[in-house]
């Protein structure tokens, strides 16, 4: 399975934290897979013409099998992740984000902050998940049944 991790935020792709939000989605989701997984790490501004440009490359030429992304999916002037993704999805599956509002909300009410969102492009499957890294541990275990599900489908 080829997978990307891609990291959307202006300071840790300045080198002004460290990104712990892509190697958290990497242990999280290699701990559920038991087959071997080719990983694309990437970490990148929040510019949403190049985000929107990458998601199409992983999906139309790298040939992803999944896109996981962190980070962007709030309400500030620079949250484009959602917007970015929207663009390149040709069927949304807008269930990914409301699981994750819906389920977080009772330990963490300000998850309905997130506006993330999820789809397929071509036999790409693209999900949103948000910045925080706890928050990764929170939502990614209760997509994996939906993930594999879906990734079933577009093989
Ligand atoms: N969801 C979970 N499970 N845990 C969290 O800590 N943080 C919220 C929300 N969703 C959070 C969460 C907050 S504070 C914000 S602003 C939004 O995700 C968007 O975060 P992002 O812009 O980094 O993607």
């Amino acid at each position: 399975m080829k997978v990307a991790r891609l990291t959307l935020s202006d300071r840790a792709s300045a080198g002004i934290y460290e990104d712990r939000s892509g190697p958290e989605i990497e242990r999280v989701f290699s701990e559920a897979e038991s087959g071997p997984i080719e990983w694309l790490r990437i970490v990148m501004p929040d510019e949403r013409p190049e985000i929107e440009a990458l998601l199409r490359r992983l999906a139309d030429e790298e040939k992803c099998d999944l896109i996981l992304t962190t980070g962007g999916t709030g309400p500030s002037p620079r949250d484009f992740t959602p917007e970015a993704t929207r663009a390149v999805l040709e069927r949304e599956l807008p269930g990914f984000g409301e699981i994750m509002r819906v389920q977080s909300f009772a330990k963490v009410p300000t998850a309905i902050l997130s506006r993330s969102t999820a789809g397929t492009r071509g036999t790409s499957l693209i999900v949103n998940l948000p910045g925080n890294p706890k928050a990764i541990g929170e939502c990614l275990p209760l997509l994996i049944p939906a993930i594999r599900e879906a990734l079933r489908h577009l093989r």
